[in-house]
């Protein structure tokens, strides 16, 4: 098989892992950077031209598309569907985990449960927003951060109205949600491949931080996860419409909660802590897909 991932380098681990495991199982891989590759348009034949030339078409591909570049991104990744390319994730998929009020919404409708969340255009008074979300506490957050990059916690009225009025004259859409105390700075990342959990760990923020994200410094540990969490997990991939992804589920004494639905997860985190070969599981995927 011809398999190419759209990453921006062939160093990152989980590009390098994939790489590995792809021609371990004697398939022809190649790393493409979705920046270089140009679009080509005409009645049918849909081509993809990478670095000037014409791109032989693939069997399959895999999107490791950066959150700056979701835009140009995912205009590549429907190319190489319109060329009939097997995906591990579809740009409709791609666009839709990108956005948390988007994923929300969706993951809402199929009955998935979540931290309380309010959209607001501002205009709302910052204590009925506190009310909905039964704070403060208040978890207030960008609707396209990743990383923990602008989520924050205003523990009072005073602090999330500062925050609410900051984010607004920056014109940053937000989300306001409940804080879910008993999560004790820790989620559980569950990382998802088909209908399948194929490894979950827990990560606990470092002290006097409620981000668990590890670029905030967070630690991971491998964990079992209760039939509830994984079948919440899974319903919420299966929302998403997500072939490989990473589920972020709270532990609230309601039951898990889903947080957001990765779309591109890392693989050093999950295959350090779980000692498991995930790049190889994507691999096996991509052949029983096709
Ligand atoms: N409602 C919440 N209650 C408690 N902790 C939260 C809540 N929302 C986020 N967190 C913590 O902050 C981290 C980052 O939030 P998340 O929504 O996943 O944003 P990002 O996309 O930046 O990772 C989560 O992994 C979790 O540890
Ligand atoms: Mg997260």
């Amino acid at each position: 098989m011809k398999i190419n991932i759209l990453s921006r380098g062939n160093t990152l681990y989980s590009t390098r892992r994939m790489v590995e495991e792809a021609k371990a199982a004697g398939h022809k891989v190649q790393v493409i950077d979705p920046l270089k590759c140009d679009i080509m348009l005409e009645r049918h034949k849909p081509t993809v031209i990478y670095k000037g030339e014409k791109l032989e078409k693939p069997d399959a591909i895999i999107p490791r598309i950066g959150a700056s570049i979701t835009f140009y991104g995912t205009a590549i990744v429907r190319q190489f569907e319109a060329m009939q390319c097997f995906t591990t994730v579809s740009s409709q998929a791609l666009v839709r985990s990108r956005d948390k009020l988007q994923s929300l919404q969706c993951l809402s409708s199929s009955g998935i449960d979540m931290p309380k969340t309010v959209f607001t255009n501002f205009g709302m008074h910052t204590d009925a927003i506190l009310k909905m979300v039964d704070g403060p506490p208040v978890v207030i957050k960008v609707l396209e951060g990743t990383q923990g990059i602008g989520v924050n916690l205003a523990e009072n009225f005073e602090s999330a109205q500062t925050i609410l009025e900051a984010y607004n004259t920056m014109q940053s859409r937000v989300i306001a949600q409940e804080f879910i105390k008993e999560a004790g700075g820790a989620d559980l990342r569950v990382f998802v491949i088909g209908d399948k959990v194929v490894g979950a760990m827990k990560r606990q923020a470092m002290e006097g931080e409620f981000r668990s994200n590890l670029h905030r410094g967070g630690t991971a540990q491998k964990i079992s996860l209760s039939q509830e969490e994984e079948l919440t997990a899974l319903g919420a991939a299966k929302s998403l419409g997500l072939g490989v992804c990473g589920v972020d589920l709270l532990q609230s004494s309601r039951g898990p909660l889903v947080l957001e639905v990765n779309s591109s997860p890392g693989l050093e985190g999950i295959e350090g802590a779980t000692n498991y070969n995930i790049a190889q599981e994507i691999i096996k995927f991509i052949e029983s897909s096709i």
